[in-house]
């Protein structure tokens, strides 16, 4: 193994610098030749790529986005696409690919594989989707910056007695809205895995009216419903005035959390580690604060689970 590349793809994710500087600086250290591919599969199609050194990563470990910048490519997942795709690999000679992304990525990351390209995949995205992994990067810092807007929303919530809906990402899974709800103490957490009734989140809100509350924070996943018509039907069952906030891309930016960047750092190397042993087709990912891999095709297989302890612990402390 002489030469790597790395390449980001799919939705920025906070930390997705941290590892991207991971994998250049310990490839380095491994005495690796190690390019950077712009824009993902699509900037790998055109060829958009350089060979990064120790100074091409200075100044990025605090910074959201990805230097590499992203993109969805849909060309790359045509056969002509694969094909070029295939072709521009074998000019740079590159012998081992990273690719730091989320599921629609790390199926790229597997057909490249399949064709011969040894590929590790890092999880990077802010919905912690990934089944195989307890973490991904960015999911720290975007649950964070809901808790903030939270924060903030709870404020005026107050001041004005009204309800008011948060509406976070997260896709089709329910992660972003549970810890983000849970840490900002909403009433009501509403997420895709589990099935919800608006009579219950009335009977709730109207509840804690009854003991005096203010505020009434329902924080609501995209995968689960969308914020302005869950607003209106609260509105017309409860006669509580309700606003809705889309959070939106907001989630995606910002500076890294500390966890975000050290375990961008600590899969980064890793990534690295596992190309030289000669490993084909892995994922990278936590368990706890161990470092762990497993062949992509079976962290693909796996199905997501929701926390449901944690969900109904949620529900227990919000009254
Ligand atoms: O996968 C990350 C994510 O931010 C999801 O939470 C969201 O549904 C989606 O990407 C939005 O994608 P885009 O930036 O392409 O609109």
């Amino acid at each position: 193994m002489q030469t790597i590349a790395v390449l980001t793809s799919g939705g920025d994710a906070p930390g997705m610098n941290a590892a991207i500087r991971s994998v250049v600086r310990y490839g380095v250290h491994k005495e690796l030749k190690v390019l950077g591919i712009r824009q993902g599969y699509e900037g790998l199609l055109n060829a958009e790529i350089e060979e990064m050194n120790l100074s091409s990563v200075a100044d990025i470990i605090h910074r959201g986005g990805t230097k590499l910048r992203s993109a969805r490519s849909e060309r790359f997942k045509t056969p002509e696409g694969l094909r070029k795709a295939l072709n521009v690999i074998n000019i740079f000679n590159i012998d081992g690919l990273v690719v730091i992304g989320g599921d629609g990525s790390f199926r790229g990351a597997q057909v490249l594989s399949e064709n011969g390209v040894p590929t590790v995949g890092l999880p990077g995205t802010i919905d912690n989707d990934l089944a195989y992994t307890e973490y991904t990067i960015g999911f720290d810092t975007a649950v964070n910056t809901a808790l903030d807007a939270i924060g903030k929303i709870r404020d005026t919530s107050t001041s004005h007695g009204r309800a008011n809906i948060i509406e976070v990402m997260g896709r089709d899974c329910g992660d972003l809205a549970l810890h983000a709800g849970l840490a900002g103490g909403a009433e009501s957490i509403i997420v895709p895995e589990i099935p919800f009734d608006v009579d219950r989140v009335c009977n709730k809100l109207l509840q804690g009216r009854n003991r005096g509350k203010l505020h009434s924070l329902i924080v609501l996943a995209e995968g689960a419903g969308n914020a302005i018509d869950l607003g209106k039907q609260i509105q017309e069952k409860t006669g509580i005035e309700t606003r809705a906030t889309i959070l939106g891309h907001i989630q995606r930016g910002g500076t890294p959390t500390a966890k975000d960047r050290v375990m961008a750092s600590q899969m980064g190397a890793k990534a690295v580690e596992l190309l030289l042993e000669g490993k084909e087709s892995v994922a990278v990912g936590m368990r706890g604060t161990k470092v762990i891999s497993m062949p992509i095709k079976e962290a693909l297989a796996l199905e997501n689970e929701m926390e449901k302890e944690t969900y109904d612990l949620a529900d227990i402390l919000s009254k």
